[in-house]
């Protein structure tokens, strides 16, 4: 029995470093402080589904999912062990808004969505910045954690209360008028 738990909780540490190696990020979640900073600056009359971007395990889905009862909420997380543990998050408190996908977001489509949301690291913020410019074919409003995008205004920035003052930045892109220079 000590061995078989032994493998099993070697196996879940085995595949969590090798998807944070993968995926260059752990799956750190947004603390409450900040969660709650988040809710504050969320717009209001969002047009089409709200689009969670590397949930993690899934706090920020439940809050979004709850803030926004009724109005559909994807997200992507493709590491497995905070996929898995989302998973059970989703059993548990059955938020019936909530969809969650064990999908690469860079890969999928999320022309249609109202409203973006990601806690992810500065390398991919271009990418991702450019990947929603070509795909969105209306307002998209857009929320990062952390991390700015480069060439984008926001339309507001707001600082949690916490140790790190972390900035929470808000954007409204249209593809039309805001375009990365590559
Ligand atoms: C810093 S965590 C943020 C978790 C959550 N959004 C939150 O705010 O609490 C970023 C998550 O993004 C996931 N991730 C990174 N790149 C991804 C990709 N290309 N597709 C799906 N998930 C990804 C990571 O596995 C990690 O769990």
């Amino acid at each position: 029995m000590i061995w078989i738990t032994l493998i099993v909780i070697t196996s879940i540490i085995f595949i969590f470093i090798l998807d944070s190696l993968r995926l260059k990020i752990t799956p750190t979640p947004s603390s409450k402080k900040v969660r709650q900073k988040i809710l504050e600056i969320l717009p209001k009359g969002v047009d089409g589904p709200i689009y969670e971007l590397g949930s993690g395990f899934g706090q920020m889905t439940l809050d979004l999912a709850k803030h926004f009862s009724g109005h559909p909420i994807k997200s992507y997380e493709r590491a497995t062990v905070p996929y898995l543990v989302q998973r059970l998050l989703l059993f548990f408190y059955r938020p019936q808004n909530a969809k969650l996908l064990f999908e690469d977001f860079m890969k999928k489509d999320s022309s249609d969505a109202g409203l973006i949301f990601c806690y992810l690291y500065r390398e991919i913020m271009p990418r991702l910045a450019l990947k929603i410019e070509k795909s969105t074919t209306k307002k998209v409003w857009v929320i990062s954690h952390t991390f700015a995008i480069e060439n984008w205004t926001p339309v507001k920035i707001i600082y949690a209360n916490d140790l790190y003052h972390t900035p929470i930045y808000l954007y409204q892109i249209n593809p039309r008028t805001e375009k990365s220079p590559n």
